[in-house]
Formats: structure tokens, sequence, C-alpha cells
């Protein structure tokens, strides 16, 4: 049984029925011309809860939920043409991809904002295979909360020996009753403590349903959470995932601590799973990362016929690595982040199940009030979105390798994104982290300690700052730049 076929099909074999072009294609040179795209930002209504469900009012690319797939060729360069059709201001970031400064799509900092009705062209080629996404990146609290993302993947070279390749990006909700967005975006509550925590997930932009499989192929899982705020811990029961990649970047094939997937906002995991499930059988997905608030995210449902093959697949499971420098530590300049701010006694989840002890607000003046900062990075607030006059808290020269210890003082957590490259992730706590992982977004919890890597090879103005949007929004933001 040939599966790297069976796959080419069902990737490339789609547009070649649709164009009959696929000899052309696959004949012309690999250096190829520009790959062209357009997305138009709009107010639209999608079905949450499927088709015979309500419609609720949201925020789309291309009229679609989530955006559409931007399936990229590594080393191929692509324009996307951005047009705003939105009554305010945004910009589009392609979290992850390491690409030229006025590329990055902060306002302010890297371009100006496109105005309502306005377009703007991105243009960049992405030298890194994997799973990565875009999302606004003005007033990124309330766009992104009312659906602003999408996926954007980059194959690699050489077709994976996978039998599928599937793409769950999960997106957390806060709705009303009558199914609408809730408002009250940038609360003190949400801001201060956990974020905007929603009350309803789901997987490509549908209340799931059970993910069909069958017995004994090999699925590429693609999760990316698109999320304001909700942390997952997902464990397929039953099953084994093993880790390819980690915010797009390959690392050693290895499996999870516990089997739990850990996918804090703006995060990806690849994972391979061989399922060895029963014909018929079924299997939950658990998402447990809240104490307490474990609930099911979907289920395996295994088809009826036989397995496809009697012993799991014996290809190998490392994925190509992607080229990043390699960094220099001997020789390293050292910086440190310290976070800080936010309620006393954290941890719980606020606002959707867990209340706050009464003694994280006892003493304290309330910190995120009427759009105060309520978080800082070394001491200082940057608040809002990209903007204007955002100083560099430190410079880097270029090709220096920048090694950058990230402390979390405060009682929450946060997932901590850098604009333009990847980390090299070195330690946690104090101790070696394995399986070679590098990290565009790095989870902190409460009083974490992280040490990473990186080479600044990249020059221009930077964000690093916690994805989750009310904490970014509130203050846990900052810029370096590259000279
Ligand atoms: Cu995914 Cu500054 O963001
Ligand atoms: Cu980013
Ligand atoms: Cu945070």
């Amino acid at each position: 049984m040939n599966y790297d076929f069976k796959y080419h099909l069902s990737r490339r074999g789609f547009l070649a029925a649709a164009t009959g072009l696929a000899v052309y294609a696959s004949l012309r040179p690999v250096v190829a011309s520009v790959d062209e795209r357009s997305i138009k930002v709009a107010p639209s209504q999608a079905r949450l809860t499927g088709q015979d469900g309500p419609a609720t009012a949201v925020w789309t690319y291309n009229g679609a939920l989530p955006g559409p797939a931007l399936r990229l060729r590594q080393g191929q360069p692509v324009r996307i043409t951005v047009e705003n059709g939105l009554d305010e201001d945004t910009t589009v970031h392609w979290h992850g991809i390491r690409l030229p400064n006025a590329m990055d799509g902060v306002p302010g900092l890297t371009q100006s904002p496109i105005k309502p009705g306005e377009s703007f062209v991105y243009e960049f080629t992405p030298p890194d295979a994997g799973t990565f996404w875009y999302h606004p990146h003005a007033d990124s609290l309330v766009q992104l909360g009312r659906g602003l993302a999408g996926p954007l993947i980059v194959d690699e070279r050489e077709p994976v020996a996978v039998d599928r390749d599937l793409l769950w990006l999960l997106q957390d909700w806060r709705l009303t009753k009558d199914r609408q967005i809730a408002g009250g975006f940038g609360s003190m509550m949400d801001a201060s403590m956990s974020g905007r925590v929603g009350n309803m997930v789901t997987i490509n932009g549908q209340a799931p349903k059970d993910q069909s499989v069958r017995a004994g192929e090999r699925v590429r899982f693609r999760l990316a959470n698109a999320s304001l705020a909700r942390m997952m811990a997902l464990r397929f029961e039953g099953h084994r995932p093993v880790v390819l990649a980690i915010d797009g970047q390959p690392c050693e094939p290895h499996e999870p601590e516990g089997g739990r997937l850990v996918l804090a906002p703006a995060m990806r995991i690849d994972v391979a799973i061989d399922m060895q499930g029963d014909p018929g059988s079924g299997h939950d997905v658990i998402d447990d990362f809240y104490d307490g608030l474990a609930y099911r995210l979907t289920t395996l449902a295994y088809d009826k016929p036989p397995p496809l093959r009697a012993h799991p697949l014996q290809a190998p499971l490392a994925l190509p690595r992607n080229p990043l420098p390699a960094p220099d530590l001997p020789n390293a300049v050292r910086q440190e982040i310290v976070l800080q701010g936010g309620m006393m006694g954290g941890g719980k989840l606020a606002g959707v199940g867990g209340m706050m002890g009464m003694s994280g607000m006892m003493g304290m003046t309330m910190p995120g009030m009427n759009g105060a900062a309520a978080w800082a990075i070394n001491g200082m607030s940057m608040t809002g979105d990209g903007h204007a006059g955002m100083a560099p808290q430190f410079t880097l020269e270029r090709g220096a390798t920048c090694h950058l210890t990230m402390r979390n003082e405060t009682a929450w957590w946060h997932p901590m994104h850098v604009h333009g490259f990847s980390l090299s992730v070195l330690s946690r706590n104090g101790s070696p982290v394995p399986h070679r992982q590098w990290q565009d977004t790095a989870l902190l919890a409460p009083k974490d300690v992280i040490e990473c890597a990186f080479v600044a090879d990249n020059p221009g103005d930077w964000m690093l700052h916690c994805h989750v949007a009310d904490h970014q929004m509130s203050g846990l933001m900052t810029v370096f730049r590259v000279t």
C-alpha cells in the first residue's frame, strides 16, 4: 500500500483535477513565481453549532470562519493583498513566520494601520515549513475575539509519510444565550486575571462533531489554539500522540509528559497518531487544563472497515529541520524580562467556573481598571496594541546571539510570544528542556523561569508580548530592536 502516493493525491490531485494543469505545474522548476493571494476582512455571519443552528455575527477573512487555510510552499515568495472591509483599522500578523520587519503587521511599529476601505500588500518568502497562523494586530482583543484568525501552513519540500493531514484550529467564544458574541471586552476582571475565557470551543469554526478515523492509519494533526485566553491540555484517550513539531518548528519526536498536549493561546503542536483502536470504537479527546473543569472536546470515531494495515507504519516520524540559525551561547548577550502585576492568588479560572478567592482582592488597588495597566514588563507597562513611539526595552546588534531569561513573578499563566524569531528553549526552572524545542510562544506557569536563545539575524523593532489578549492590552508587552 503506497501511503505516500495516496497522500499526494489527496492534496495535490485536487488542484490537478480542477485545473488540468498538474503536469505543467510539476515540471516547473521549484524556484517559482510569486504566489498571489487576497484576503478581505469583513463582518459576516457564522453558524457555530451547525447548519440548523443560530447565526452569530462575526468578523471574517474572505467570509470564512476560521479564515481560509493559506497553504504556502517553503521558499516560495508570496504576495497577499489584504483589504479592510471593517469600520475600524486592522492589520494582519503572520504569527511565527520569520519575515522582513515591514511585513510583520504591527500598527505604528512596522506599518501604518490599514484604514477602512484600504488595502495593504504583504510580501514575504516563508523560510520554514510548519504550522503557523494569521490574525489581526490592531484592536486585537476585539478583532480576534470576533473570529479573525486563520491557519497558515507551509508545506515541507518533500511530503511527509502520513495517511492524512488534519488541521484543528481551536477557538474559544464567549457567547450570550442567544448565541451572539458577548460584549464587555477588556473588563478589569478579565484583564487582571485569566483573560477573557469563553464558554464554547470550536474546531475549525464549528462546535465539534466526532472526528472520523480509520483503524491503522497514521494521522498528522496540526493543533492550533487561536483563543483569546483559554489554555488547553488535550488528551487523546487510548492513543499515544507523538509530538513532531512545536510552533511550526520540528523537534525530536517524543510523547508528551503524561500524554497531555499543553496548548496555550497562539501555540501550535503537530502530532502523529497511529490509529490503533478497533473499527467501530470511539475514544474521547479531553481538555483538562483547568482543575475541575475538564470537558470532552470531541471523539475519535473509528469507521467500520478493517484496519488499513496490520502494523503501524514504519516510516520515520522526524520532520526535516528548518534553517534556523544556531545560537552561539558562549558569546551570547544576556537579557532578562520580568513579568509583573495581575491579581494575587492566581491559577484559578475566574468568571467561568472557578471564583476568585476574596484574599486575591484584598489590600490591593485594582489593576486594569478603566483601561489602566494591570501588568508590567521590567517595571514598564506598554498597553493597547501596536502603536507609534514604542521605545525598545533593549537593542541587539544584528547577528548577535541573545540569551533571554523570562521570569514570571505573577500568579498567572502567560504564553509569551516573540515576533520575527523562534526561540531555542534551553531550560525551565533550571532543568534543561529536552527534545530540541524551538518555540515562538513559550508558556510560563506562575513563578516559572525560562531561559532561551536566538540569533538576532533580522533587523527591526519586534514585539514580545503575552498572547492572552487581555494581558497584552493591559501592559504585558514590550519591544526590542535589532540594528
Ligand atoms: Cu500572534 Cu503579536 O502575535
Ligand atoms: Cu507573532
Ligand atoms: Cu499573560
